[in-house]
């Protein structure tokens, strides 16, 4: 097959990490005969300093004509929140998300089997396992709603952000939810506010009908601030969470933190049309861009559900988890998941060693 992926590589660590991404692409191409043709697309921050916007006119139109996209990580202290709106890289990846349709991501928190003495729980919980899928809304809430900021006579300032929810947005990213937990363990828990929200309210009485359609689905209500003690107290409980824009956020770092090796996390972004975008959930790290210590594995895992949720192609998926899983079998580490006295190396080793066990099977 051929294949289109644009590629925006990003700020930080982000070139150097879609670089192995890139080497890992090109050995599946090989190996099971797919033509692959690479578009750079430029956006965050370095988009900010080369033609003083992070989302460049024609960004959107550049990745529709592509498959999917593979995105490093964007965002730098260079670029911070005192910026205009049109220079910050946040923006952009808000932007692009709404503009690509992308209202569900998909961000599973797994710990890998050679890694369960890296999680911060107790040794009892971890060796239970965590394999949880978050379903995160993407293109809506509280992110996307009307902002105000305006002068009171008598409290100063005072601001608003609005959270809005329409059944339709809310139906789409929970059927996506049920579907991918029939793939799975087949439960899916739906987290919301609903004792105080007006739209976890909405939320809910959707997700309850969805439920009524998935009879072979064990379906659950959870309160947002019970599932974030649950994350850390009982990870191995969930199966697929889906929930709305902001709680998933916050969540999804929760639970990729208990996991302990957020370098190793992907995600996936996906609409009802292509391109999907696949990014890993860690951010740009500016502090040690450009040293060759970044851990490519998240964005190496990013391509593997690239094939698995844009192109179908759950073998090549499969494949890349696998020699993934056999590199850290062997103990290689880079430094954020090594414990001391663990065989360490750089982020283009840890490439290359991912590439010699794929190419290898
Ligand atoms: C994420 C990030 C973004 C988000 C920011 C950078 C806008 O935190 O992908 O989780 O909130 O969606
Ligand atoms: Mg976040």
């Amino acid at each position: 097959m051929k294949y289109k992926i644009a590629l925006i590589r990003g700020d930080g660590i982000g070139p150097e990490v879609v670089n192995e991404a890139v080497g890992v692409i090109d050995v599946v191409a090989e190996k099971f005969g797919h033509q692959i043709e690479y578009v750079d697309v430029l956006l965050g921050g370095c988009a900010t300093d080369a033609v003083g916007k992070s989302y460049p006119d024609g960004t959107a139109e550049m990745c529709k004509a592509c498959d999917a996209v593979l995105l490093g990580a964007v965002g730098g202290p260079k670029w911070g929140p005192d910026k205009p709106a049109e220079q910050r890289p946040e923006t952009a990846l808000l932007a692009i998300r709404k503009d690509l349709g992308l209202y569900a991501n998909l961000r599973p928190a797994t710990l890998r089997p050679a890694l369960a003495d890296s999680s911060p729980l107790r040794r009892e919980t971890a060796e239970k396992g965590i394999d949880l899928m978050m379903v995160r809304e993407l293109t809506g809430g509280v992110y996307f709603g009307k902002r105000d900021r305006y002068q009171t006579e008598d409290r100063g300032t005072e601001c608003t952000d609005l959270m809005a929810y329409s059944e339709k947005e809310i139906e789409r990213v929970g059927r996506r939810a049920f579907e991918l937990a029939r793939l799975r363990r087949k439960k899916v828990s739906s987290v919301d506010k609903a004792n105080v929200l007006e739209t976890s309210r909405l939320w809910r009485s959707v997700m309850h009908r969805l439920a009524e359609e998935y009879p072979d689905v064990a379906y659950e209500d959870v309160l947002v601030d019970n599932c974030a003690m649950q994350i850390v107290r009982d990870p191995g409980q969930f199966d697929v969470l889906v929930t709305e824009n902001m709680f998933g956020d916050i969540l999804s770092d929760e639970a990729s933190m208990v996991t302990g090796s957020i370098g190793l996390l992907p995600s996936a972004s996906i609409g009802d049309s292509a391109p999907g975008l696949y990014e890993p959930i860690h951010g740009s790290a500016p502090d040690i861009a450009g040293q060759d210590k970044a851990n490519p594995t998240a964005t190496i895992l990013s391509a593997a559900m690239m094939f698995r949720y844009s192109f179908q192609r759950p073998e090549e998926a499969d494949a890349i988890e696998l020699a993934v899983d056999a590199v850290l079998a062997e103990g290689w580490r880079t430094a954020d998941i090594a414990k001391p006295g663990e065989k360490t190396v750089g982020t283009r080793e840890m490439g290359r060693l991912i590439r010699e066990k794929l190419a290898a099977r």
